[in-house]
């Protein structure tokens, strides 16, 4: 059984005295709420106070990006060893803004997806197709090569603390979201992946969460799909009723 799991992406928002309230809120609102996995990603900034405000409760917590090397003269960078002293249980890494604007490559990705996991962190993987990408039928092909290339090297044992997200780019921060049915083909296609790549059992245990402009009214059909185990929710993870909406439509 794959439990489901929602993470708010909370990007370059929230100074921190609204990073705690928001934090608050939710832990307040959600406080109950024992089947669905529930993590928030605040700015860097952010992550100790809100592991403050979190910390023994049912929300757990999880950075935007992070470096792989362990220390050293990396200006700028954070590392993981960093992010657990902080608190942090997941990491996001290969956002589709972060391989748009700032240069992120499967490579790169993998290497901090590699880098977490010695750390004992769960890396939330991102994937997705742009939109000429999906006009010129070549879904699939992205879909393959992020999910090979950023996923390649692991053990099973590794693998089985990788969630997975797929996000359509044309999707994120548009209000344009796959249909379920665009949804669950993609998410179908990578559990296919994962079959090709280790085994059917492994294949069936891999969380794989949906992005893309997902909010209250969308997230319950979403769900509804056989291979849709969660949500990555950018901006309705920034108020806190949306994404406690988000959260309980899963119930
Ligand atoms: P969005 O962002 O929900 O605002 O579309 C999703 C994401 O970037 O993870």
């Amino acid at each position: 059984m794959r439990r489901v799991i929602i993470a708010g992406n909370w990007k370059m928002n929230k100074n921190l005295q609204e990073s705690i309230d928001l934090a608050n809120f939710i832990k307040r609102s959600l406080f109950d709420i024992a089947d669905v996995e529930i993590v928030i990603c605040p700015p860097f900034t952010s992550l100790s106070d809100v592991e403050e405000v979190i910390m023994d409760s049912n929300i757990k917590m999880g950075a935007q990006d992070v470096y792989w090397e362990k220390e050293g003269a990396f200006t700028g960078e954070i590392s993981c060893s960093m992010l657990k002293s902080a608190g942090c249980e997941y990491c996001i890494v290969g956002h589709s803004e972060r391989r748009l604007l700032f240069g992120e490559t499967n490579e790169t990705v993998n290497k901090k997806t590699k880098a977490l996991l010695r750390e004992g962190l769960k890396p939330i993987v991102c994937v997705g197709e742009k939109l000429e990408e999906r006009k010129n039928g070549r879904t699939f092909s992205v879909v393959k090569d992020h999910v090979e290339k950023s996923l390649s090297g692991l053990t099973r044992d590794q693998m089985l603390k990788i969630i997975i997200a797929y996000e359509p780019v044309w999707a994120i921060g548009t209000g344009l979201n796959a249909t379920k049915d665009e949804a669950q083909e993609v998410h179908k296609y990578i559990r296919s992946l994962l079959k090709a790549m280790y085994d059917e059992e492994l294949a069936k245990s891999v969380r794989i969460q949906y992005g893309g402009s997902v909010k209250p009214d969308n997230i319950k059909e979403l769900i509804s799909q056989e291979d849709v185990d969660g949500a990555l929710v950018g901006g309705a993870s920034l108020k806190a009723d949306s994404f406690c909406a988000i959260v309980k439509n899963c119930l």
